[in-house]
């Protein structure tokens, strides 16, 4: 008998059950009428006198044991029961909004991307400048009004004044300075100018200047590089135009118009009627900025180009305010997701 209780004891602990059902059957295998702890409890009668009480406690002892596993096992069942009802463990997942990616930082990638297949490397330099790297070796004379409190940040004004840039040019004279030649490199960044904040213009945009030094680099070359990327960037069929323009530190100088993509060059409101818009500027490099930065001018050549990123990307949105661009207004970035 003691083996008996041992072994039912033994056998409990290790009972399961998934359903109503399968508990009542184990409650009847060993409490019910013909039950395990049934049969021992009519055995007991056979008990010698003086061992009844010792039996009696064990009988007692499994008898209880046996019920509080089954009242388990119903309560377990109850729990993933009601569990069940309210989640579904089998079902995917909640979607997380992770947000997208800014139109801007889209523009900037795919410029970059572009020029990378032509061979340029990225190159970044410091937002606060001197007045050397934005302007002197640029070819800037002294009294240029860019030089002006009136169009430019300055941290402190001195005989060496700290500034925040006005260009991301300045970034191409620390690549002269430091790269070997030949010099293939897009510098992008953000800029600052002191203009009132518009639709039209900001105090603080981006922009991405390329610039290519070799031996035997000519004006060719520069248009190719610009069409080459123009067709990438607004589509196959886009036509460029070259205007004659200034900046101290190219010569000749152009300004890129594309061909308007919005009406195929006939003519509409956003290039007012001229079918051409304008994207970036561009030229030769004078010779006096590469010998600024210690270039043999005699023995290299290079052109350079500088676009903003805000009109890129506005040019291929059509986005109508520059300042979308800086509110972070979720219903303006959302329109972008699909972009990436
Ligand atoms: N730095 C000029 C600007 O901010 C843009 C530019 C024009 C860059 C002509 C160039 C260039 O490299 O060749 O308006």
């Amino acid at each position: 008998m003691n083996q008996k209780i041992e072994e039912i004891l033994a056998a409990i602990s290790e009972l399961r059950a998934n359903t109503e059902k399968e508990i009542e059957e184990l409650r009847i295998k060993y409490l019910g009428k013909k039950g395990e702890v049934t049969a021992l409890f009519e055995e007991f009668r056979n008990v010698l006198p003086e061992q009844k009480r010792e039996f009696g406690q064990k009988l007692n002892v499994l008898k209880n044991a046996v019920q509080s596993k089954i009242e388990s096992l119903k309560e377990n069942i109850a729990e993933t029961g009601a569990a069940k009802t309210s989640c579904d463990l089998t079902k995917p997942g909640d979607r997380m909004d992770l947000g997208t990616r800014h139109p801007i930082s889209i523009t900037r990638e795919e410029i970059i991307s572009i020029f990378h297949k032509f061979g340029y490397t990225v190159a970044e330099g410091p937002e606060i400048e001197d007045d050397w790297h934005v302007f002197g070796a640029l070819n800037f004379p002294p009294e240029h009004p860019a030089r002006d409190m009136q169009d430019t940040f300055f941290i402190h004004a001195s005989d060496n004044p700290v500034l925040l840039r006005t260009h991301t040019s300045s970034v191409q004279v620390r690549a002269m300075e430091k790269m070997d030649l030949p010099i293939r490199v897009l510098c992008p960044g953000r800029v600052f100018r002191n203009e009132a904040i518009s639709a039209r213009a900001h105090c603080i945009f981006h922009q991405v200047e390329g610039l290519y030094i070799d031996k035997g680099v000519s004006f060719a070359d520069l248009k190719q590089a610009v069409l080459l990327f123009a067709r990438e960037m607004f589509g196959e069929d886009t036509e460029i135009r070259l205007r004659p323009s200034y900046f101290p530190f190219t010569e000749p100088s152009a300004e890129v118009d594309v061909s308007c993509n919005i009406c195929k060059g006939k003519g509409c409101n956003i290039c007012k009627g001229t079918g051409w818009l304008e994207i970036m500027g561009c030229g030769m490099v004078d010779p006096n900025v590469l010998e600024a930065s210690g270039i043999d001018s005699k023995v290299y050549s290079g052109f350079a180009f500088g676009m903003g990123i805000e009109r890129i990307a506005m040019l291929k949105w059509q986005v109508k305010d520059l300042r979308h661009y800086f509110e972070n207004d979720v219903r303006f970035l959302r329109q972008f997701e699909t972009v990436i």
